[in-house]
């Protein structure tokens, strides 16, 4: 009996990176996944590696960022598959900016995927999860919606209301079994980082991450499987960060001078 037997897992941003290795984590638990990106080949390629490692998945093209579009996903999949028992909604990007260097059109355009997706995915998948009786909702935000970082202000603020979000979902849902919690990573090895590599990564990592390696898309999906399980029955409405102690350390690399 695997964790995930029976259920169906929707996963946003499931063509790429953390989505894309969570997809596969979870149909090797069993579930059904439903794997959305709005890149038709990147959700392609992952619905192929299940199956080739014997799971099923269904890849949906979707712009998470459209209402028609939404809502059609989650009618779709339940006529696919029946349900929904999780919705884990990833997506997104990562501009940089501040104040006066950011455009306004994007400053939308990251509040539209970072945040207004989330609210999107929850209004058209929690009416499925009360009509049976539960379900799990797990929002990927980021370090820098709890504290930004400099030259981030639009990415810092979508993740700060994407991680408002999740807790308002989850004080309103709680009576109907409905769970939503966020997961925070700190830097994470995905192709959204591939021009950020060899000693500048390095560097970045000695200066402001206290474990000494490079978290991986699987660190992240083994937290989500445990929020999406029965394990964390108790937890709703949560920022869970994951990022090798980076959130907990304010100067890092301080040492007081009497310190060897
Ligand atoms: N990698 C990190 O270090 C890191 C750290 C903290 C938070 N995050 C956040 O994690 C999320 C995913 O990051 P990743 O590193 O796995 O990225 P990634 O670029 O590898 O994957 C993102 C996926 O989202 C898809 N996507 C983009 N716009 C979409 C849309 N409108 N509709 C549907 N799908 C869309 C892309 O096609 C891609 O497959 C992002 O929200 C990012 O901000 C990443």
């Amino acid at each position: 009996m695997n964790r995930f037997d029976n259920k169906v897992v929707v996963i946003a941003g499931g063509g790429s990176g953390m989505g894309r290795v969570s997809c596969q984590k979870f149909a090797a638990e069993g579930a059904a996944v439903g794997v959305v990106d709005i890149n038709e080949a990147g959700a392609a390629e992952t619905v192929r590696l299940i199956a080739e490692a014997g799971g099923k998945a269904k890849a949906y093209k979707v712009d998470i960022t459209k209402e028609d579009e939404m809502k059609k996903l989650f009618s779709d999949v339940v006529a696919d598959f029946g349900r929904i028992d999780v919705y884990f909604t990833i997506a997104g990007i990562s501009p940089v900016g501040t104040a006066t260097t950011t455009e306004f059109e994007d400053f939308k355009k990251v509040v539209e995927l970072d945040m207004y997706s989330v609210f999107l995915g929850c209004k058209y998948s929690i009416p499925y999860m009360e009509q049976q009786g539960g379900g799990v909702i797990i929002v990927l935000s980021g370090t820098y919606g709890i504290r930004p970082t400099p030259n981030k202000i639009g990415y810092s603020a979508a993740k700060a209301g994407a991680i408002s979000l999740t807790r308002s979902v989850a004080i309103d849902f709680a009576r109907s079994n409905i769970r939503c919690n966020t997961i925070c990573p700190g830097f994470v090895n995905t192709p959204l980082n591939n021009g950020f590599e060899g000693e500048a990564r390095q560097r970045f990592l000695n200066t402001y991450q206290p474990a000494p390696f490079e978290i991986q898309s699987e660190d992240i999906a083994n937290t989500a499987l445990f929020l999406a399980s029965d394990d964390s029955r108790a937890i709703t409405g949560q920022t869970i960060v994951v990022d090798g102690g980076t959130e907990a350390a304010l100067y890092l690399n301080y040492k007081r001078p009497s310190a060897k």
